[in-house]
């Protein structure tokens, strides 16, 4: 057996190179993994160009990854050898920070995470976590498996956890990775679906992904057609714009909520008028738990949710990443690896 892999890492700001690793045992608590498919997420850009707070590089990105375990580090009981696998963006708790102890792990303030504190899912192998590890139901290939581990996880926790009522007014803002699988949850959770884009280039996809209405903000007044429609109990805020984000607040409905998972560059400047009068609020939502992603993975099969993918070899990894950075992905490019 060859004793080195192929990953795809991150050698100096900006540069996506490949490179051959040696290849290492679990350690204890751990397993061995061979990817067989890896999705492209946003947050990837904090990896490749450095800024991850605290990130050291080089490393090797992706936090979207299933394949089967190959190797089991001692103490592992619950995982067997050969059994296909996933691992998302939240990968392990320290179990010692105050989140934690109070059992809230998604908040640790010290997690694993592929990508930025451990290398992640562009390789050929990965070495995770057994406790930050997803069973994948067999109903999914693994290229449509992996993007539901994250840009799934975080807009299916975001919608479940929500405190809303069937048949309520729901957008989705941002058609991208999250945004077409967010549309696709809201309307199989039985919320009136609306999607929110820029252009009418993804009118008819965001239909056929199951939005009611679409409404586009660069020719639409999208405050003005939410109120009309009785105003958004929740808008699940995907895109990377911080001023289209606050352009939102005014289409909720009294008591809404925008739901902030996108990570922008740019601040969200809001007034406190649509906040106080109304009880209108503003939070965010981080992914969520391995066993969070074993029920998005259940819904997605019990709904015949799947995502939209574009697959890529691992070898043309930095040519699928520009794409997606260039807003040209249908909806998530996922890097699949030769077995
Ligand atoms: N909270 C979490 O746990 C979590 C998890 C994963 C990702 N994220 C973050 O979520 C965001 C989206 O990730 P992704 O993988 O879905 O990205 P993506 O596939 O690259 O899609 C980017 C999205 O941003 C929107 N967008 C870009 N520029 C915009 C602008 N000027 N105004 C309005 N919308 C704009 C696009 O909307 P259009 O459809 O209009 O083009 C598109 O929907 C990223 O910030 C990522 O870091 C957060
Ligand atoms: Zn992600
Ligand atoms: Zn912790």
């Amino acid at each position: 057996m060859k004793d080195t892999y192929k990953a795809v890492e991150v050698s100096a700001p900006g540069t996506l190179r490949i490179v051959e690793r040696p290849i290492t045992d679990p350690g204890a608590g751990q397993v061995r993994i061979r990817v067989e498919a890896c999705g492209i997420c946003h947050t990837d850009v904090a990896t490749v160009t450095g800024t991850y707070p605290g990130l050291v590089l080089p490393r090797i990105p992706g936090h979207e990854v299933v394949g089967r375990i190959d190797a089991l580090g001692s103490g592992v009981s619950r995982w067997k050898i050969g059994q296909r696998v996933g691992v998302g963006f939240f990968a392990g708790e320290d179990g010692v920070c105050e989140p934690c102890r109070r059992g809230d792990i998604v908040n640790c303030q010290n997690p694993v995470i592929p990508g930025v504190t451990t290398d992640g899912g562009y390789a050929e192998l990965m070495i995770a976590e057994a406790r930050g590890i997803a069973s994948i139901p067999e109903e999914l290939t693994s290229a449509e498996a992996a993007p539901l581990l994250c840009a799934g996880i975080t807009t299916f926790n975001a919608l479940r956890n929500a405190g809303l009522r069937d048949g309520e007014l729901v957008a989705v803002q941002g058609i991208g990775g999250l945004g077409h699988l967010g549309i696709q949850f809201a309307r199989h959770m039985g919320f009136r679906t609306v999607a929110i884009g820029r252009g009418r280039e993804k009118e008819k996809l965001a239909k056929d992904l199951g939005a009611h209405v679409y409404v586009d903000t660069s020719t639409e007044d999208v405050a003005a057609i939410l109120q009309h429609m009785g105003g958004a109990r929740a808008i699940l805020a995907t895109g990377t714009s911080g001023a289209a984000m606050a352009s939102l607040v005014s289409g909720l409905g009294v008591r809404g909520r925008l739901i902030v998972v996108g990570v922008p560059q740019d601040p969200i400047q809001l007034t406190a008028l649509p906040l106080v009068f109304g009880g209108r609020s503003i939070y965010g939502s981080l992914t969520g738990t391995p066993i969070d992603n074993e029920d998005t993975l259940a819904f997605s099969v019990l709904e015949g949710i799947r995502p939209m993918i574009e697959t890529f070899p691992l070898s043309q990894a930095a040519d699928a990443y520009a794409r997606m950075l260039r807003g040209e992905a249908r909806f998530r490019l996922v890097l699949t690896m030769a077995q």
